[in-house]
């Protein structure tokens, strides 16, 4: 489904309404709610409206844990790390736990041995014990970004990423940007009970389209490897982002 916006503070407040309605159905049915954040700088006027009333007050945020979906490999403290983004924009706010606080540890100097100990984490915290043929654990809500060249996460085109079966998380060069990264694979994404996308701004207007009407071309558009099992996934897009789109997609304001 796609919800258009006519605005982005229309777009952030109906994200945010439903991560607190995919929050709380968690917390009734789990007694907890595990959420991967995206990083990137479209989320952050969401993270700054849930820390913020009313949405501060509607969910027993003690009762979340909280994982990203992808890391640059930059210190913890780096103004592009997306664990620091996260951190002054809600969970200081928030005054969360740092046990509830699972951050992908990219200072380690070996990051492959970063990414298999936040696989094991994952596996620890969600207490789904990865069975025969290690099937992924499914956190309740993953949002995710997507760049103008259709990457989302740190799943960018012409990257190893792309043909992940079996690692839940790992280190990823993106020639494109020059970096390293840490990301989750689609197998661990595409086990989310729900995703919520969220686009703005006209520069990703072509890509979306590209992803959601396009001829399939994952290499090429690496947002369309997000099909989950057997979750929901959402688009969130302000009118820009989404002003390529064909009508008869499920528009909804
Ligand atoms: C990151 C993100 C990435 C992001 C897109 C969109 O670490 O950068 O996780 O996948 O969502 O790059 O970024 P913007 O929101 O800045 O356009």
């Amino acid at each position: 489904m796609i919800r258009q916006m006519t605005d982005t503070k229309s777009l952030y407040l109906a994200a945010a309404e439903q991560v607190c309605r995919v929050g709380q159905l968690a917390i009734d049915t789990t007694g907890r709610f595990s959420l991967v954040l995206s990083g990137g700088t479209t989320p952050r006027p969401l993270y700054e409206l849930l820390a913020s009333p009313p949405f501060s007050a509607n969910l027993d945020w003690k009762k979340v844990e909280f994982f990203w979906g992808d890391e640059r490999v930059v210190a913890p403290d780096d103004p592009k790390s997306n664990f620091r983004m996260a951190r002054e924009a809600m969970l200081d706010k928030l005054k969360i736990p740092p046990a509830h606080i699972h951050r992908i540890r990219t200072e380690e100097p070996d990051l492959d041995r970063a990414a298999r100990a936040y696989e094991r984490e994952i596996e620890h915290v969600l207490g789904e014990v990865a069975g025969v043929g290690r099937r992924p654990p499914h956190f309740n809500l993953f949002l995710l970004g997507m760049g103008a060249d259709g990457h989302t996460a740190s799943i960018f085109p012409g990257t190893d990423a792309l043909e992940e079966t079996e690692r839940w998380v790992i280190p990823v060069d993106v020639p494109s940007l020059g970096v390293k990264r840490i990301t989750m694979t689609p197998p661990l994404i595409n086990s989310a009970h729900f995703i919520i996308f969220i686009v703005t701004g006209a520069s990703k207007a072509d890509v979306m389209a590209d992803v959601l009407q396009g001829p399939r071309d994952p290499r090429r558009c690496p947002a369309q490897l997000i099909h989950p099992l057997t979750g929901e996934v959402m688009w969130f897009a302000d009118r820009e982002a989404s002003a390529k789109l064909i009508q008869h997609h499920r528009i909804e304001a």
